[in-house]
């Protein structure tokens, strides 16, 4: 679960970036998070990795109050949440495989069981024959499913996938939604941020808006008839 109760976030003297944010996102839930830039996506995301710390309020993550956390446990919560990067932080002199890699190394996780859970979250995404390829050789929506895939790597309880598809063509949106709503049916909460309200839409799910720092609305869409197949 994930529990923000009244978190404000002040960057500075200046922008109030999020004003008492009151929000519930149960296990195993599917969430939009829209708004447009500017209104505090990114900041959520961050506030609940424990990158930035709250002005005010109590951010809960799992059992754990998230601000008050002892240093040495950040990296267990980190490990409980994959997030797929805005800017999707790849490392462009290594193999898709070995960025992949990269958070298991980074949590200790035994090589050989890693290769098998790469291959495994490979496949998932579609991107198995590009595992030796760098990033340079992959198309936009490519490279987000390894960002993807990099996220799912230590089978996280939660995706937090931040404007995954900013600069995609419609269809590959689309298939990136789709990928990330089948992560979603099998348990991980998925939570995506994107400013383009209107792609979304029409579809069948929990749509959290922002402006300028403030919790507007938080609907549950219902089912229509033309809902897009996902
Ligand atoms: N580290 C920081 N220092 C100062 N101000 C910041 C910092 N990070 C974010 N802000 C400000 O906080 C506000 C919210 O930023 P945030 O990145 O959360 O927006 P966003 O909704 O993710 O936008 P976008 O859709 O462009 O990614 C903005 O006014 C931004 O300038
Ligand atoms: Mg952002």
């Amino acid at each position: 679960m994930i529990k923000l109760d009244k978190v404000s976030k002040k960057f500075g003297t200046g922008t109030l970036a999020l004003s008492s944010i009151d929000l519930t996102i149960e296990n195993g839930e599917f969430v939009f998070l829209v708004g447009p830039s500017g209104s505090g996506k990114t900041t959520i995301f961050r506030l609940i990795t424990r990158e930035l710390l709250p002005t005010e309020g109590t951010i809960i993550v799992n059992d754990w109050d998230v601000a008050k956390l002892p240093k040495h446990k950040i990296p267990h919560l980190r490990k409980r949440i994959g997030v797929v990067f805005q800017d999707l932080k790849l490392l462009l002199d290594r193999t898709i495989f070995e960025n992949i890699a990269l958070p298991m190394e980074i949590a200790g996780v035994n090589i050989l069981e890693a290769k098998n859970r790469i291959e495994e979250v490979l496949e998932q995404v579609g991107i198995a024959e590009h595992k030796e390829k760098f990033p340079i050789q992959l198309s936009g929506g490519e490279l987000q499913r390894v960002a993807i895939a990099r996220a799912l790597a230590l089978s996280p309880d939660i995706i937090l996938a931040d404007e995954p598809t900013g600069n995609l063509d419609t269809n590959t949106s689309w298939e990136i939604v789709k990928l990330l709503s089948l992560i979603n049916q099998k348990g991980t909460t998925v939570i995506m941020a994107t400013h383009n309200a209107e792609f979304i839409n029409g579809l069948a799910k929990r749509v959290v808006s922002l402006d300028k720092g403030r919790l507007i609305s938080d609907e549950k869409k219902k089912k229509k008839t033309k809902e897009k197949n996902l």
